[in-house]
């Protein structure tokens, strides 16, 4: 029997790591992808090291390490499911935005996963496997850091780009669009302030943000037989961020009902 495999990178990081955590219910082995060495022994730790997960170091980035990884995956089983999670975000506005970092988000944000896709293309073929790339709220408003948010734009964009091209194989690409998740990205804007989860819950129409594990389950029912019909979307788990704002409603409508 060939182990169903699921892919994971950026795993080491808080929601990478629901997310694999997620996908051990419906694969043999989930395998985990990360730079960061140490963090990925500590996921791994976090993990219970189960036999139902690996991990290997990789640059996402670098078109080498990936077909090395591929490579190296490919004798643990077949992949059926690619999670494209790894993303950063470097400077909050275009003021401080130079063109290194505008080349930088969009190399981790967009680039990368069209270079995971290409390196695990053949085994979601064969598997008629399904991809999610994890992209954000910032993908489809404006809410700060720019050089991201058009990366994770195009990402939606490539994921209808590969859903349109790759279904004839059977293969599914559906993005997901995280509003807040208090993860460790956020530690540098908690330091400055904070109450900054607290302030951020007044946008949000359930206000609360959403968790990794909300995020985890989202991918969890896209990548499964339930989502069969389903390639090509972009699901937000934004707790209704992106639905709009009951403080806009209510100044617009002049109505207390909001
Ligand atoms: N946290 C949020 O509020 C939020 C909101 C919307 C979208 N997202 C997206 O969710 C995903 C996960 O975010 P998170 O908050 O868990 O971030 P995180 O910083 O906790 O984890 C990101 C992980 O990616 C890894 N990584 C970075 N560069 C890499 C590379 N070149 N190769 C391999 N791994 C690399 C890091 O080492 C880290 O472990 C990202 O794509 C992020 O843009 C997060």
């Amino acid at each position: 029997m060939t182990h169903k495999v699921a892919v994971v990178t950026g795993a080491a990081g808080d929601i990478g790591r629901a997310i694999a955590k997620r996908l051990a219910d419906s694969h043999d082995l989930v395998v985990l992808l990360d730079l960061d060495c140490q963090a990925l022994g500590q996921a791994m730790v976090e993990l219970s090291d189960d036999v139902r997960f690996a991990s290997l170091v990789c640059d996402v980035t670098d078109e080498k390490d990936l077909a090395e990884t591929a490579a190296r995956i490919s004798t643990l089983g077949l992949v059926h499911t690619l999670v494209n999670n790894a993303g950063a975000a470097r400077a909050v506005s275009l003021g401080d935005t130079d063109g290194e970092i505008w080349r930088k988000d969009n190399a981790l944000n967009l680039e990368a996963p069209f270079l995971c896709f290409r390196a695990f293309e053949n085994a979601l073929k064969e598997a008629k496997g399904s991809l999610v790339n994890i992209s954000s709220v910032n993908g489809m408003a404006v809410f700060g850091h720019p050089a991201y948010s058009a990366a994770k734009a195009g990402l939606i964009h490539l994921t209808k780009l590969i859903a349109v091209e790759y279904g004839k194989y059977g293969i599914r690409a559906n993005a997901v669009a995280p509003g807040t998740v208090r993860t460790q990205a956020w530690e540098a804007r908690a330091a400055t302030n904070p109450q900054v989860f607290e302030e951020a819950k007044r946008w949000y129409a359930l206000q609360r943000i959403a968790t990794a594990e909300d995020i985890a389950n989202a991918v969890f029912f896209l990548v499964s037989d339930q989502a069969a019909a389903i390639t090509g979307v972009c699901l937000p788990v934004d707790c209704g961020l992106t639905a709009g704002q009951a403080e806009l409603a209510r100044t617009f409508s002049q109505s207390d009902n909001y």
